[in-house]
């Protein structure tokens, strides 16, 4: 059975990833709910997102959250990853452990706790710190210096999402307050489009895109007029990453949900259906009248994820494959009530998958994904990090 899995990731014991047989299983006979990631797509979406960064001769890091796989992270690596962008210091510590050399976290450090385990993780992998802010850059020098090791510190721009990040022309101050200490230094600037899932056409995202690079490109042009260094220029969300990526200007990508992709993807047009690798395996346990259909799947496998920006940019609560003409309208727990035609062909013990609307939510909610090839359950992928 070829897993095509990087034999430095293969080697780090993951206790619970267990690799089965292609004829022990198939996925019709996975328990429901379960979440199921085919491996051909999902290995598609990998190569073909380092291939766009190789096109465009930049740096690849993709975003680990929407996984918290150390096994996918390392099919990342194996393309041509640079390293990986972690959300948490539990998801950079499960990279670290699986072998992954070069983390950055996306957001400021904060709390005691948090920078001494920061700080021995920095004995470990090459690290950097993403700030906004003066007490931030203090965090990093003390962490730093517990460490005696090196530690990178990007400066986070606000392209507009309204989130963390400084105004482009404010980064020069925080910037000055920055010196480089004996084990510290300013590697650049980095975004992320956050604000792109408001979108409800391929043209605003164009716009976002374009925002998002201009941004940081502005940081870094005010850096370098101030006589200061900026060598990392990075822009990173799936739907923005492939004009982005092409600007000239920008050193490094970002992006994280491509490896699924997912029902949100769908509706801003950036994935079709066949670069969906993640899917929900659900039972229908109920048709009680012709026009209702009930699946053992809900909130808690599903999740009630509607997309941040409430823009009604999803219907219901993900797509059901085979089916469009099928509306989950609601959730409970367990439940997910579906609204369908009365004359569909759908009856208690069928088998239907869903696309979620936002796969790393999904991903967070269970222990581990089911890896598939050519529907037969090829391995178990254990999800690490969860909060
Ligand atoms: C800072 C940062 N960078 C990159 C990403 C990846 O974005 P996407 O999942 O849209 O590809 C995220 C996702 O939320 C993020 O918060």
């Amino acid at each position: 059975m070829q897993l095509n899995i990087g034999k430095l990731y293969l080697i780090v014991p993951i206790a619970d990833t267990a690799e089965f047989d292609d004829s022990t299983f198939t996925i019709d006979e996975v328990e429901t709910p379960s979440v199921i990631v085919d491996l051909d797509v999902l290995e598609r979406n990998v190569r073909a997102m380092a291939a766009l960064a190789e096109r465009h001769r930049v740096k690849l890091r993709p975003m680990v959250k929407t996984h918290k796989s150390p096994v996918i992270a390392g099919l990342q690596s194996d393309a041509g990853a640079c390293g990986v962008l972690v959300a948490t210091i539990g998801e950079a510590e499960a990279m670290a452990a699986a072998g992954i050399e070069d983390v950055c976290l996306a957001y400021p450090p904060v709390g005691v706790g948090k920078c001494e385990r920061l700080a021995r993780l920095a004995r470990n992998v090459r690290l950097t710190l993403s700030v906004d802010s003066s007490e931030a850059v203090r965090l990093v020098h003390k962490i730093a210096a517990a460490s005696r090791c090196e530690v990178a510190v990007e400066l986070l721009v606000d392209c507009g999402s309204g989130r963390l990040g400084s105004h482009p022309r404010e980064v020069v101050r925080i910037a000055r307050e920055f010196h480089d200490g004996p084990h510290v230094w300013f590697a650049g600037v980095a975004t992320h489009a956050g604000q792109v899932y408001g979108c409800t056409d391929s043209a605003q995202v164009a716009d976002v895109a374009r925002e998002e690079a201009g941004a940081v490109l502005d940081a870094a042009d005010c850096l370098r007029a101030a006589g200061l260094r900026c060598n990392t220029v990075a822009v990173g969300s799936t739907p923005t990453v492939a004009i982005g990526a092409a600007i000239e200007g920008i050193t490094e990508i970002r992006p994280g949900n491509y490896v699924f992709n997912d029902a949100i993807q769908l509706a801003l047009g950036v994935a079709r259906q066949e670069q969906c690798s993640l899917r929900v395996a659900a039972t229908v346990v109920s048709r009680p009248v012709p026009e209702r259909v009930v699946l053992d799947v809900g909130s808690k496998t599903l999740s009630s994820d509607r997309g941040a920006h409430g823009n009604n940019l999803v219907r219901g609560f993900g797509v059901v494959i085979g089916h469009p003409e099928f509306h989950i309208e609601r959730l409970s727990e367990e439940l997910a009530v579906l609204a369908v035609p009365s004359d569909s062909v759908v009856v208690p013990g069928d088998r239907l998958e869903i696309i979620p609307n936002h796969a790393c939510t999904v991903t967070n909610l269970v222990s581990s994904l089911n890896g598939v090839r050519r529907r037969n359950v090829a391995m178990k992928i254990p999800v690490v990090a969860k909060h």
